[in-house]
């Protein structure tokens, strides 16, 4: 069964426990990204934590991998359920990333590689001097992710049937990129209904505005949760 992730895209702990508050137990995975990270750091993760929830912490760590080992650890200390890395950091810092997850007893944090940014297109591509087209760097990063340790990947809805079909049956498939039927886009290019979602292979959706921007947030989360529900898988 998929699960719904919330993104927690607010900048201070005041806005997350309000949110956590308004939402109850209607959600129990959340996303602290970046910028929710380095206004409150660790202790943001703890308080979320602490509330019983479980945690993705996207960082989307790139480094060597003796340092992105060590931050694995904090992270794992932390109570961290999901986390991020960027495939790009080559085998050796996936290896490293997995191998520190799985040192840290259980519940290892399930790693989750990043392979290209939604950002970025075929002229950035050749400005990084990458030959390959996008679709062939997003699954060529996928199966190096997954040949090396990752739990899984971050991709688009329109990514997910043909990422499910390259890394087979066990492999996280995360999107982000959700929307309900009728509910504003918003800046997502490439979208999909969480029923589709679903049905493609995704085993973690990440929705945050059409939630924590809803008139009633909780009535929201239960909707998506439903559609999820009914999505015949
Ligand atoms: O508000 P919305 O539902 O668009 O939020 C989706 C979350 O997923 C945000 O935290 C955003 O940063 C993240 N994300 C995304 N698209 C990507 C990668 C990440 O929307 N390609």
């Amino acid at each position: 069964m998929s699960e719904l992730i919330v993104a927690l895209d607010v900048s201070s702990a005041a806005a997350v426990e309000q949110a956590v508050d308004a939402l109850g137990d209607a959600v129990s995975f959340y996303k602290i990204g970046l910028e929710l990270f380095s206004a409150e750091g660790p202790a943001v993760v703890r308080a979320v934590k602490s509330r019983g929830k479980r945690v993705f912490l996207d960082l989307k760590l790139h480094d060597i991998p003796r340092t992105v080992e060590r931050a694995v650890k904090s992270c794992a200390a932390l109570g961290v359920d999901l986390m991020t890395i960027h495939a790009a950091g080559g085998k050796a810092m996936i290896r490293a990333a997995k191998d520190a997850a799985l040192g840290c007893g259980s519940p290892a944090p399930k790693i989750l590689a990043v392979t290209l940014l939604t950002s970025l297109d075929q002229s950035d591509l050749s400005d990084l001097g990458v030959a390959r087209t996008v679709p062939e760097q997003v699954r060529a990063l996928g199966a190096l992710a997954c040949e090396n340790g990752a739990d899984g990947i971050v991709c688009s809805p329109m990514e997910v049937a043909a990422m499910r079909k390259l890394l087979g049956p066990d492999a996280l498939l995360v999107t982000p990129g959700v929307r309900p039927a009728g509910a504003a886009v918003g800046d997502q290019k490439r979208v999909a209904t969480p029923g589709q979602a679903v049905r493609d292979g995704s085993t973690h959706l990440v929705v945050g505005r059409p939630i924590m921007q809803a008139p009633d947030p909780r009535a929201a989360a239960l909707a998506i949760l439903d559609e999820m529900r009914n999505s015949g898988v």
